[in-house]
């Protein structure tokens, strides 16, 4: 059996990255990695490969950034190529990025069966433009791989066939759980405690507005307790492009994913807008506030450590009350010992 693995975007990597690990243990089975090209900076794609062990892509389609239409298109008519010299039995895709949506529609129409690894995941949002990757991929895939049960409740009202739907669990989660020992063990100097910011919706950065304003509550953070700040290519451009200030906050380039891990497990408290970091917060305990009006991953919320926060102006209170909470949890440790 001859299947193509898909990947693209930096989410992507430590999903696809188990898959591999198992497929390539498999002797009847043929596993090909193709990676689009659409996230390429060394920070933001080849760091993972090397970290987390995958193989070097066996095909790259180079196809970069663009508009959404610009860069589904070139990522079609690549993979239609590959597709064709390849004749795979199966495509996989993971995720809700542009590749995931843009390989699993030219598979469909080319009648080659689609897995859907993390499928069922919904916002109800259809401004994300990752909703609308999620959706199509569903409606398209012929088998279909969930993380939660809610998933699998949102594909089944989609009507799309239970005997499809595998609730199997969460590959993003197996990777942190086998990189985790190596990551904290990382020495980097950080402070004893920190907020821990990534952004890199284009509702909150793409605004000048709403970006200067996220800006300015993660300065008066600053005040409070340091706020480390990997920053996201597209957020860099727009805060270069909008010319916003930046003050108080101690910004970096992309992390690594061993870094990142390291900083994300001993964070005080995480702020983002990452659709990974609100599930990889949960499994790590630590309390994650998301700067969203909504979330795909409701499990987060109830049985994990996520807040959803909104944008700019709800952010200072609910960090505010969430140092407390870490102040008094502290107090409270020291009285117990
Ligand atoms: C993409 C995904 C998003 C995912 C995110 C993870 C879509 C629609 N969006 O958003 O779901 O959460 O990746 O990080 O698929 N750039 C670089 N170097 C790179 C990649 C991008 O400099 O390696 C810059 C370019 O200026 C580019 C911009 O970042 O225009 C945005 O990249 P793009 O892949 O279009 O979307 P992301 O915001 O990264
Ligand atoms: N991540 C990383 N370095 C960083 C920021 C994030 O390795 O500087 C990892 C993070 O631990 C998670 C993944 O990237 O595994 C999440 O990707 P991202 O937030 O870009 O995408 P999303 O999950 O929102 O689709």
């Amino acid at each position: 059996m001859k299947v193509l693995n898909v990947v693209g975007a930096r989410p992507n990597f430590m999903k696809i990255a188990p898959i591999i690990e198992q497929m390539k243990k498999a002797a009847d089975l043929d596993s090909i990695l193709v990676h689009t090209g659409q996230h390429y900076s060394e920070g933001m794609s080849d760091v993972f490969f090397r970290e987390l062990e995958i193989p070097v892509p066996d095909i790259h389609l180079g196809v970069g950034s663009g508009t959404h239409a610009e860069q589904t298109a070139r990522i079609m008519v690549e993979f239609e190529r590959v597709c064709a010299n390849e004749k795979p039995d199966l495509v996989v895709v993971v995720g809700d990025v542009n590749s995931t949506m843009a390989c699993a529609i030219v598979a469909a129409k080319l009648v080659i069966p689609v897995a859907h690894v993390e499928a069922g995941l919904r916002s109800f949002d259809r401004a994300m433009p990752e909703e609308i990757n999620r959706v199509v991929t569903d409606a398209l895939a012929s088998l279909l791989f969930t993380t939660s049960r809610d998933a699998d409740e949102n594909l089944e009202h989609e009507g799309i066939d239970a005997s499809k739907i595998f609730f199997v669990g969460n590959v993003m989660i197996d990777t942190l759980l086998k990189h985790r020992r190596k990551a904290v063990a990382l020495q980097i100097q950080k402070p004893n405690h920190y907020a821990l910011v990534t952004l890199h919706r284009p509702s909150n950065v793409d605004d000048p507005n709403v970006l200067g304003q996220i800006l300015e509550a993660l300065e008066e953070i600053s005040k409070s307790i340091p706020v480390l700040f990997p920053i996201h290519p597209r957020t860099a451009k727009s805060i270069r492009d909008f010319a916003l200030p930046i003050n108080g906050i101690r910004t970096m380039d992309p992390l690594g994913y061993l870094e990142f891990l390291n900083l994300e497990a001993s964070a005080t408290v995480v702020l983002t807008d990452s659709g990974g970091l609100q599930e990889e917060t949960t499994i790590l305990g630590v309390p994650c506030l998301t700067l969203r009006n909504n979330t795909e991953r409701p499990v987060t919320i109830t049985h994990g450590t996520n807040t959803i926060v909104g944008h700019s102006r709800s952010i200072s209170p609910h960090f505010e009350w969430r140092l407390e909470t870490f102040r008094s949890s502290r107090i409270l440790g020291r009285s117990r010992r």
